[in-house]
């Protein structure tokens, strides 16, 4: 079978690497990838917000099954194009994207399946969503209502901070829709399902790290480092989530006329009373499908069809009983400003330390040089018998490699050794 990957970051490089060991592939395609997936594969120019493109470009050469990997084609409707024009694809329909791109319909979900969650309001206008955060008090969290890659909400420590935030997002557009919700006390976990339908195949958990800087301070990010398995998640922690979180929402998509089919990518917070939805996406987690990956035992594409062919319900899947990390190097300056074209060094040298994956987000090549071409750039992982382990090994391997154009956090997956 000829796969056509549609992405360019470190999650896209994972996934080329997991599906390129498919017994079942013959071609891999990846639109446009980078230096890293053309490792795996043949890169190739396509817009992949452009359905018809795509569809178009399936026929000519034969493609039977497209993996979407970010959520920008997906809140389009891409899958919606390609499976009108018969060609199967992975990653949910537009309506059932609305899990990620709209905050407002999610919490609307969660009221229908009654899924514990942050409590909520929403608003079109600054007055009142700043008086109902001078009633509520701080901490209280202020949300952008779309598609904002993780930085669209501020966690207020106070209503003062609170209301400059509402009076920001207001100015800079408008019409905005803010949601305000209740800050949720705990440690937080992500959760990583197969859903068709109403079957749901747990997959695995993680941890990210979405401040850019030690100790958890500075802006929020894309995320700057994971690991997997989270150590919160325990057997009995993943059953409460599927049982109170994953399957009463999968049911309420299927009720409402949009059943979910694809991957769900469930935000936790285990708070004192159990687990909570933060958010839904409606796709792998950046930098935490890098951690999946390495963890899989299984054949990811056999797994990533059985969705599309709603035979979840007779499906299993294994993973290694290994703790999987992976940090994040990006250019100085990220998640602001940042230089593209600097030189990165060493990173053949590096990929060969004991237990190190290397996968390439913002990268480009020129001739024999590698630069760096985006915010985050690599993603140094490693694989290890415990957290210390994989921590010491991908640590070696950011050492070794020889980049000041970027910067890492040193405290990946320090807090899951405490806890372990
Ligand atoms: P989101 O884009 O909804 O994932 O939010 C980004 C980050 O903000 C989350 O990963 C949390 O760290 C934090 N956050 C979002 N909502 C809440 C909440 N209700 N309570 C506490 N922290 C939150
Ligand atoms: N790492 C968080 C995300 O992919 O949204």
């Amino acid at each position: 079978m000829n796969v056509l990957l549609l992405g360019s970051g470190g999650r896209e490089h994972a996934l080329a690497f997991a599906l390129a060991k498919s017994p079942l592939l013959d071609t891999l395609f990846i639109a446009p990838g980078n230096p890293g997936t053309a490792e795996f594969g043949d890169n190739v120019v396509l817009d992949i917000m452009d359905g018809a493109a795509i569809a178009a470009f399936c026929k000519v050469m034969g493609v039977g099954f497209v993996v979407i990997g970010p959520e920008a084609p997906l809140v389009v409707g891409v899958a919606d194009q390609l499976a009108a024009a018969g060609i199967k694809v992975f990653g949910p329909s537009q309506a059932a994207s609305q899990l990620e791109g709209s905050k407002t319909f999610t919490k609307m979900i969660c009221d229908r399946a009654h899924v514990p969650t942050a409590r909520y309001r929403s608003f079109t206008e600054a007055g009142a969503a700043k008086a109902y955060v001078a009633t509520e008090g701080a901490p209280i969290v202020v949300k952008y209502d779309g598609l904002m890659a993780g930085k669209g909400v501020t966690v207020a420590e106070t209503v003062a901070e609170a209301q400059a935030a509402i009076d920001a997002l207001y100015a800079s557009e408008p019409g905005a829709r803010v949601v305000i919700e209740q800050c949720l006390i705990g440690e937080e976990a992500s959760f990583f399902c197969l859903v068709d339908g109403e079957t749901v195949l747990a997959l695995a958990s993680a941890q990210d790290h979405k401040r850019a800087f030690d100790g958890d301070t500075g802006p929020n990010t894309g995320g700057m480092g994971a690991y997997s398995p989270a150590p919160v998640m325990t057997e009995a922690m993943e059953a409460r989530a599927l049982a109170e979180i994953v399957r009463p929402t999968a049911r309420a998509m299927v009720e409402l006329g949009h059943p979910y089919r694809g991957v769900l990518f469930v935000g936790l917070m285990i708070t004192a009373e159990g687990p909570k939805l933060i958010e839904y996406n409606c796709r792998f987690g950046d930098p935490e499908c890098q951690v999946l990956v390495l963890r899989l035992k299984d054949d990811l594409l056999t797994l990533l069809l059985a969705t599309v062919e709603g035979e979840l319900a007779h499906t299993g899947v294994r993973w290694k009983d290994e703790v999987a990390l992976s940090v994040v190097m990006a250019a100085n300056g990220y998640p602001g400003d940042y230089a593209r074209g600097s030189e990165i060094k060493g990173l053949e040298a590096a990929a060969r330390l004991p237990g190190v994956t290397i996968f390439q987000a913002g990268t480009r090549q020129e001739g024999e040089r590698l630069l760096s071409q985006g915010g985050r750039v690599l993603n140094i992982s490693a694989v290890g018998a415990t957290v210390a382990e994989a921590r010491a090994r991908a640590y070696a391997a950011v050492d070794a490699i020889d980049w000041p154009g970027g910067f890492c956090r040193r405290d990946i997956a320090l807090r899951g050794m405490a806890g372990a």
